[in-house]
């Protein structure tokens, strides 16, 4: 066997256990019953899924080093040298986190009993698959971060459809009588990640082929179109799985045949994962170079200087962030959805709440894809306004759109013990750690807080040079956002709100930091991430420093409409909830006969009494 044959069966070994311990968690996070016979089954598949990952992940990491080395020295030394480059080069540093996340995976995997500690046990397989889809040709794509976040959005897709198909396959004779029911949820989920898969496989695709001729012309096409056609048959499977069988799967007979369909379905998934891994080695059309004399633009962002900023070019720019993009259209669709389910079910849902959501989300989908992430990324002006967008303006309509409400009222409730999304997001809202950031206080300081720790702090560089950590950013700052606002005007659960007037002073006072902290960037005189955007070669727009005093008139300015919108949002909510005081204490007036004005006056004629007495 030759060492590319042993990298390519190692990494599909690597992909495919992983798969198998992530289908395994998932199942026990959210489709089957706490305590049912089916969980010990699927924990021992996750212990012995995270077993045979770091057994893959580790030889893969060896045969990789070898096909560079090109020979094979003797033992001692190999490990030796395999060890140093492991942790000095990018490519086998990358294989190595992949190799330690699976051992932390395989330790939590031996503890693995509750829904909760299976969710957990998620962080170190999404971890994995962010080193991966940094490795093969990713890394050295011409749209970089494209290529990355197209490959992570892919192997997750992959890894969750492959994952909870198979496992269930697996467990099939333990199911019993929730077979049905795990079967609907597990299908639910697998379209969620063949819609990811498809989506990212269709960008990796276009960033590796110049031309679509290319799909039929070259190997590299070839793969990909045998990738399409057997991912055809799982997706053609799984469509007459949910249309036929499954509605009969209670029925002897139709669960059989079911069973044995579904591991064909599995099959051709386990083929595509094989199919991908002989793709990875394949050189691809587009050859990977490095530029020749790049840009100080492009060696600090990935990308060429955009050009100077007018109008047209902040909303004509765009540059597709496609984890941020399918997140939120996916929040759009599933928010849609529940709507939908409500006006079936005949309970009503205010238009000006989906009006308002699907108005922030458009808002974010500019922010994450349009100029204010083109400009953020070479200027500090940019970047700030990139930033104020995203914690204080985006939050409003979005938190307008009350989605957890919907959510809650939505989803339906699972009655056999097992923790679906309805039981999830009531998790995560009643948890102390949750109700301890959407405290109104906390909600305010971490608002007005982060920017300063964001900002004089090595997060702001790791934002700037670091795709994940902007991504990190964008959610970050959403969320503050979101959690503040919804302190101050929402309806979703959560915070203990404060009374109307306290709600103001916090609202002011917060703003007020914001203007102070803008006002502060505004006199300072020292450049913020020097080596990045003292370094940009920007050749349109004033200088770095005055570039950065722009920002932070950006910081001190966009706050005011958010501030305005928010005072309203308050007084308006004050004013309904008077008004509705008022409406209840005259209904209770009119049900006793005004029983408490009357006590009131006679409290009135009693004291008036006691001090005629007392002047006597
Ligand atoms: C629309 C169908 C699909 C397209 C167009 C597609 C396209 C691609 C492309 C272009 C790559 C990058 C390969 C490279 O490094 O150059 C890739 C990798 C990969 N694909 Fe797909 N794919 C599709 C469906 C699937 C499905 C259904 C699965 C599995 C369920 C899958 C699993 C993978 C895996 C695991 C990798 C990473 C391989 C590695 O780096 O080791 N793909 N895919």
């Amino acid at each position: 066997m030759t060492v590319e044959t042993l990298v390519t069966l190692s990494a599909a070994t690597r992909d495919l256990s992983i798969a198998a311990t992530a289908g395994a968690l998932l199942v026990i996070a959210g489709v089957l019953p706490v305590g049912h016979a089916a969980v010990a089954r699927a924990s021992l598949i996750a212990r012995v899924g995270s077993i045979l990952w770091v057994v893959g992940a580790f030889a893969h990491s060896l045969a990789t080093y070898a096909s560079i080395r090109g020979a094979l020295p003797d033992a001692s030394r190999f490990i030796e040298e395999w060890w140093s480059y492991s942790t000095s080069v990018d490519l086998l540093q990358a294989y190595l986190q992949v190799l330690l996340a699976g051992l932390i995976a395989s330790v939590l995997c031996t503890l693995v009993r509750t829904p909760a500690l299976a969710a957990w046990s998620l962080v170190p397989v999404a971890w994995a698959l962010g080193w991966l889809a940094q490795t093969g040709h990713a890394a050295g794509a011409a749209d970089h971060h494209l290529a990355t976040s197209a490959m992570f959005l892919h192997l997750a897709g992959a890894t969750v459809w492959t994952g909870v198909i198979g496992v269930m396959v697996v467990l099939r004779g333990v199911l019993g009588g929730t077979a049905k029911d795990a079967m609907i949820r597990v299908s639910r989920l697998a379209i969620w990640a063949a819609a990811a898969v498809i989506v990212s496989g269709i960008a990796n695709g276009a960033i590796r082929l110049a031309t679509p001729a290319e799909l039929w012309t070259t190997p590299y096409g070839r793969l990909l179109l045998l990738k399409t056609a057997l991912m055809c048959v799982a997706i053609a499977l799984a469509a007459w799985h949910r249309r036929v069988a499954l509605p009969r799967l209670s029925d002897a007979a139709v669960a059989r045949r079911f069973w044995r369909l579904m591991a064909v379905d599995v099959g051709a998934l386990v083929a595509v994962m094989g199919v991908a891994a002989v793709l990875a080695s394949t050189a691809p059309p587009v050859p990977i170079e490095a530029l020749a004399e790049p840009s100080p633009a492009y060696q600090l962002t990935g990308y060429a200087l955009p050009p100077a900023p007018s109008f047209a070019t902040w909303v004509g720019l765009w540059r597709l962030e496609i984890i941020a993009a399918f997140v939120l259209v996916a929040l759009a669709a599933v928010y849609l959805i529940g709507v939908l389910r409500l006006r079936r079910r005949g309970d009503a849902w205010p238009w000006h709440r989906t009006a308002s959501w699907l108005a922030g989300i458009v808002l974010m989908l500019w922010i994450t894809q349009g100029g204010p992430t083109v400009y953020g990324m070479v200027t500090f002006s940019g970047h700030m306004l990139e930033h104020m967008l995203l914690v204080m303006v985006a939050p409003v309509p979005l938190t307008f759109g009350a989605p957890i409400t919907l959510a809650l009222r939505a989803l339906p409730p699972r009655r056999d013990g097992s923790v679906g999304p309805r039981e999830w997001i009531r998790i995560v809202v009643e948890s102390r750690w949750m109700r301890f950031w959407a405290h109104p206080i906390v909600a305010a300081t971490s608002f007005a807080g982060f920017l300063i720790v964001f900002y004089y702090s090595p997060l702001f560089e790791l934002a700037l040079r670091n795709h994940a950590g902007h991504l990190w950013m964008t959610l970050h700052f959403t969320v503050v956002g979101y959690l503040f606002v919804n302190a101050l005007v929402g309806v979703d659960p959560g915070p203990t709100r404060p009374s109307y007037p306290l709600r103001i002073v916090l609202l002011f006072a917060t703003m007020a930091f914001h203007a102070f902290f803008g006002v502060a960037i505004m006199m300072s005189t020292v450049l913020l991430a020097p080596t990045y955007f003292g370094l940009m070669g920007r050749t349109w727009g004033p200088d770095a420093i005055t570039d950065q005093q722009y920002g932070g008139g950006v910081a001190w300015g966009i706050g005011e409409l958010p501030v305005v919108l928010l005072a309203i949002g308050i007084i308006t909510a004050w004013r309904r909830e008077d008004a509705r005081e008022v409406k209840r204490r005259d209904r209770q007036a009119d049900r006793d006969d005004d029983a408490e004005l009357r006590a009131y006056n006679a409290m009135l004629a009693a004291t008036a009494e006691e001090d005629a007495q007392r002047e006597r």
